[in-house]
């Protein structure tokens, strides 16, 4: 288990857990946990023995109510802010990472919680789960990824609906419009995950990277690059499992 201020993190086997670590303040997302994230994220991303992740939240209440206010009200002068964002793009990080990513998200869920757990690739919300984004009530717009990954995950008009009215949703309509893959009662949230990534991580783990990365990259690419992609990709599954055997 390593510890930092804002997270926990820890490895069992195959997989790593990294729990948003700010109970009393419902885990809002602060610089020091940017800060935090960016570290567990490198290590993840460089360490071949991880072939799966659980992201979650501590407490009762939240995996995370979004942007720490009190230090964005003291925000650095923009100059600052985006010298900052530069060096490190904890988004384009996480957007990055190889392995598969599980959030599994209860109670609160607003603004960079949405966002951390849309860059992850599969989530799993409990009966209590509550998912908005309130930045636009703030005179804000999302700016850890929400504007672009949300209609990626449930499309134009059903994200700005959320992005533009400040309309909280239940767990219940995060599965049916998308947002979440799956709703299971509070008590059963880190065993379904852990179920899931179990199985996820004893297939061939270049395949299960490879299928990741096909998704993704192809996501962004005209079909007849996407599928010239996959057939790259597919190959050198293929030609690792030769050498292997
Ligand atoms: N920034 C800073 N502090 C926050 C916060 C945020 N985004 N969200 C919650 N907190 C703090 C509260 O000030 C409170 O601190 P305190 O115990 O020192 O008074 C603590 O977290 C618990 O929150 P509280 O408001 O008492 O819980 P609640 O159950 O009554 O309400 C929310 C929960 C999420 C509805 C409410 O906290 C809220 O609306 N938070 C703001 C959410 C938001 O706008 N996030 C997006 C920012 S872009």
């Amino acid at each position: 288990m390593y510890g930092f201020k804002t997270l926990i993190y820890e490895k069992k086997d195959a997989i790593a857990y990294a729990t948003l670590n700010r109970p009393n303040a419902l885990n809002i997302y602060n610089i020091q946990m940017r800060d935090d994230l960016y570290q567990v994220l490198c290590a993840i991303k460089d360490d071949p023995d991880i072939l799966v992740v659980i992201f979650k939240g501590a407490g009762e209440k939240a995996f995370c109510a979004g942007a720490d206010l009190s230090e964005f009200l003291t925000a650095p002068p923009p100059t600052e802010a985006r010298r900052i964002r530069w060096q490190r793009d904890v988004w384009g990080l996480f957007l990055s990472i190889p392995q598969p990513l599980i959030a599994v998200v209860h109670g609160y869920v607003l603004g960079s919680g949405i966002e951390i757990a849309l860059c992850c690739d599969i989530r799993i919300a409990s009966e209590d789960a509550q998912f908005g984004l309130p930045e636009i009530g703030l005179g804000i717009i999302p700016a850890a990824g929400a504007t672009q990954t949300l209609p990626r995950t449930i499309g134009r008009a059903r994200a700005l609906d959320m992005l533009l009215t400040n309309r909280r949703i239940d767990a219940e309509e995060a599965c049916r419009i998308g947002l979440v893959n799956k709703v299971v009662q509070r008590e059963k949230l880190l065993e379904t995950a852990e179920g899931l990534a179990k199985k996820i991580a004893s297939y061939n783990p270049v395949a299960v990277r490879n299928a990741k990365q096909a998704v993704m990259r192809g996501l962004e690419l005209p079909l007849a690059e996407g599928l010239d992609l996959e057939k790259r990709l597919a190959l050198e599954v293929q030609l690792v499992a030769n050498q292997t055997k």
